[in-house]
């Protein structure tokens, strides 16, 4: 018999759809994927060399468990660069992808009756790893009205004396919306006076647009500061997903918790990749900028193609490389027989119907939406379009 623990969880949606387009691909359909979230772009050259280097030199055995110090280096350098923080060698861990950093982080803080905050929608791992830690997910809706941002006096309702953390997604996944200084200095308030740890994933930081500034809310403050884990990767701003490389920055005692947690599950990140992420971080940025300007000009493309079909509304994100348009309108019509209800009807509908896979906003917490990846070409995009207004046009 499965623990009660694991009952409470789910597949991750996002991965599931990915998998069933790439199972119809297989079978010789002409899919479009708009339902992954990894760049398109290969991982630059550089960063390939200094792993294809690292195992010449036989860099090839167990590391530190926490990162080699390099790589930690490498990160501090980053995070004063970048965001203007400071940090020392023990209060960084690096991991198996944010998403393991994240995992560290639920299982070190988190405990039984212990409640999260969620605004939603939400990616899809934080409920479950909440769940898998014995705690509770406390969503905070945000709508599309407010650009998807936190109402403070709405979080500040959801806090009781067991809330334990907030976890704050900017830019989000999956509205592609970003939190601006102000909103940033609000939440902060209202986390160190009710002394709640803040979560600060900022895995799609480098993708910013129309003059937006990423700003990290670890940077606001002291105070603030000691409250946050910043979790971060060089998964999608170096187009290195399956490299597997995460990190997050800390209080030390936090940081040594989870590396504790690493030392008893999968010990040291590969240490090849640390090599390359080491490269990634301190070699040439060029490729960022670069595949920056190219999601931008795709995002601009898909939100007019999108906004131009009768139904569907699309506000234009700032970040990350999602829209979350609203494809409520649509529910109660009918092509054929088949009736679209609901996010997943609709997802599931364009993906056998029109041949474009997406995923449905319910898996994020809203089912009013659907969410779109823009991680794939111009080419494909112009398709995807051209097939969902069709399908659109089909529905009466
Ligand atoms: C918001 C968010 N956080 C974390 C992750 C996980 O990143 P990684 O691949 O580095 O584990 C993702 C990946 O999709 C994400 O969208």
């Amino acid at each position: 018999m499965l623990s009660e623990r694991v009952c409470k969880i789910k597949p991750s949606a996002t991965l599931a759809m990915d998998t069933k387009a790439k199972a119809m691909k297989a079978k010789g359909l002409d899919i479009v994927n708009f339902g992954v979230g990894e760049p398109d772009f290969d991982t630059p050259d550089h960063i390939k060399e200094a792993a294809i280097k690292a195992i010449r030199e036989g860099f090839t055995k167990y590391t530190a468990v926490g990162g080699i110090d390099e790589l930690k280096d490498a990160i501090i350098a980053k995070l004063k660069n970048d965001n203007g923080i400071d940090y020392a060698r023990e209060e960084i861990i690096v991991s198996c992808g944010a998403k393991h950093s994240l995992y560290n982080i639920a299982q070190a803080l988190y405990g039984p009756g212990d409640e999260v905050l969620i605004p939603s929608p939400y990616w899809v791992s934080y409920p479950d790893q909440v769940l898998l830690s014995d705690a509770v997910p406390v969503f905070v809706h945000t709508t599309e009205a407010d650009s998807f941002m936190l109402k403070t006096e709405l979080l500040e309702s959801k806090i009781t004396k067991k809330t334990k953390a907030l976890i704050l997604n900017s830019p989000s996944n999956p509205t592609g919306f970003i939190y601006d200084r102000k909103a940033l200095e609000a939440i902060a308030a209202i986390a160190v006076k009710h002394n709640i740890y803040v979560i600060a994933d900022e895995v799609y930081e480098k993708l910013v647009y129309d003059g937006h500034e990423h700003i990290s809310i670890a940077s606001l403050g002291k105070e603030i500061k000691a409250l946050t884990i910043v979790v971060n990767a060089l998964s999608k701003s170096h187009a290195m997903t399956g490299w597997r490389i995460g990190y997050a920055a800390g209080p030390k005692d936090i940081i040594k918790a989870m590396t504790n947690i690493q030392s008893q599950s999968t010990s040291n990140p590969n240490s090849i990749a640390q090599k390359a992420a080491v490269t990634a971080l301190t070699g040439p940025q060029d490729s960022v900028g670069i595949m920056r300007a190219e999601f931008d000009k795709r995002r601009k493309f898909l939100v007019d193609g999108l906004n131009n079909i009768k139904g569907i509304r699309c506000l234009p994100p700032t970040g990350a490389f999602y829209v979350f348009p609203n494809v409520s309108a649509l529910y109660g019509k009918k092509a054929g027989q088949r009736q679209i209800n609901s996010s997943l009807d609709f997802a599931l509908y364009l993906l056998e119907e029109a041949k474009v896979a997406l995923v449905h906003g319910e898996a994020f917490g809203d089912d009013n939406y659907i969410r779109i990846s823009y991680a794939t070409s111009m080419e494909n995009i112009e398709k995807a379009l051209g097939r969902i207004r069709e399908a659109v046009a089909r529905l009466g």
